[in-house]
């Protein structure tokens, strides 16, 4: 449950039918972004016939982190529908995909088969991954658009842990928190709490993939938290961190709100310098001591 808090710093649990109530909302619109992502010409994000052809579609970043995947057992939380899980299997890893809504993961089966690529794809709350995943994987990873989706960060963190085997390694990379605060660069407004984990209930409209994305406004649920709070649950759940990025350049800007360079890359200018955009985190499970 997340942790809204009070000014006098008692905390408050958010209420269990809202948060499936919110949770219900969220995967009603990630159904129909899974439907409609990588089938528009105007999608900036997903091109399906680049991939089919052979087309990488996993970052630098991430695949630093991750290391050399393959004939490594990878896990992929947040999937969507498929297309880094496919890729990260292109690379040799034996891949799983996990997501919530049944029609991402429907996509991301037919997604496997178009590809002639191996993977498995499990339909799942990522707070509340099956056991059947627990201790069989090399790497977790979970990129770009995570964490502002669950309201249990102790729980998601604690399942990405348990999913690993001792000596596996978390790759976390997503929007940095200061980023998610801001709703116009400019003008500058900042409008989004940083951290807390209190709910944030909007209509969204438009996608990371397509700004004028001809879809409904959508009830979601989101959550903020501060990198303090992303950390210390790792923490909790027993991770050991190897490295936490935070960055400040980036290839796309899925918000559709930052100048882009005349290097083509995304930055948020901020006095005479930038403000991250994206963080990155690399986790260990220690081995157990003897
Ligand atoms: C921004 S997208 C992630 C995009 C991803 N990086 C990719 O490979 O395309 C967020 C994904 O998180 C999934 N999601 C949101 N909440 C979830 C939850 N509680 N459990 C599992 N998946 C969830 C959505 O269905 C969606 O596919």
């Amino acid at each position: 449950m997340a942790a809204e808090h009070t000014p006098d710093g008692m905390e408050a649990r958010e209420d269990r039918a809202d948060a499936e109530e919110g949770l219900a909302a969220n995967r009603a619109l990630w159904d129909d972004l899974a439907e409609f992502h990588g089938t528009d010409p105007a999608d900036r994000s997903y091109d399906v016939e680049s991939f089919l052809a052979g087309g990488q579609t996993l970052r630098g970043l991430e695949r630093e982190l991750a290391g050399d995947v393959a004939d490594r057992d990878l896990l992929h939380l947040h999937c969507h529908f498929g297309m880094d899980t496919l890729n990260w299997a292109r690379l040799g890893a034996r891949a799983t995909g996990v997501d919530f809504s049944p029609k991402a993961i429907r996509r991301a089966r037919e997604l496997a088969e178009r590809a002639g690529l191996e993977a498995e794809f499990v339909e799942a709350d990522a707070q509340r991954l099956p056991d059947a995943l627990a201790g069989r994987f090399d790497v977790v990873v979970a990129t770009y658009g995570v964490l502002s989706w669950i309201g249990d960060l102790d729980a998601w963190m604690g399942g990405a842990a348990a999913a690993l085997r001792p000596g596996g390694r978390l790759v976390l990379v997503d929007l940095h928190p200061v980023f998610q605060t801001v709703l116009t660069f400019d003008p500058f407004v900042a409008d989004w709490p940083y951290g807390g984990g209190a709910p944030q209930h909007d209509a969204m409209t438009g996608t990371y993939a397509h700004a004028d994305a001809p879809t409904e406004p959508k009830k979601s649920t989101q959550y903020p938290y501060s990198v303090g709070e992303i950390v210390t649950a790792a923490a909790a759940a027993g991770l050991v961190v190897e490295r936490l990025g935070e960055h400040t350049e980036t290839e796309t800007d899925g918000r559709h709100i930052l100048p882009q360079g005349p290097d083509g890359l995304y930055r948020f200018p901020f006095s005479d310098t930038y403000l991250p955009i994206l963080y990155s985190l690399s986790a260990v499970l220690p081995a157990p001591v003897i």
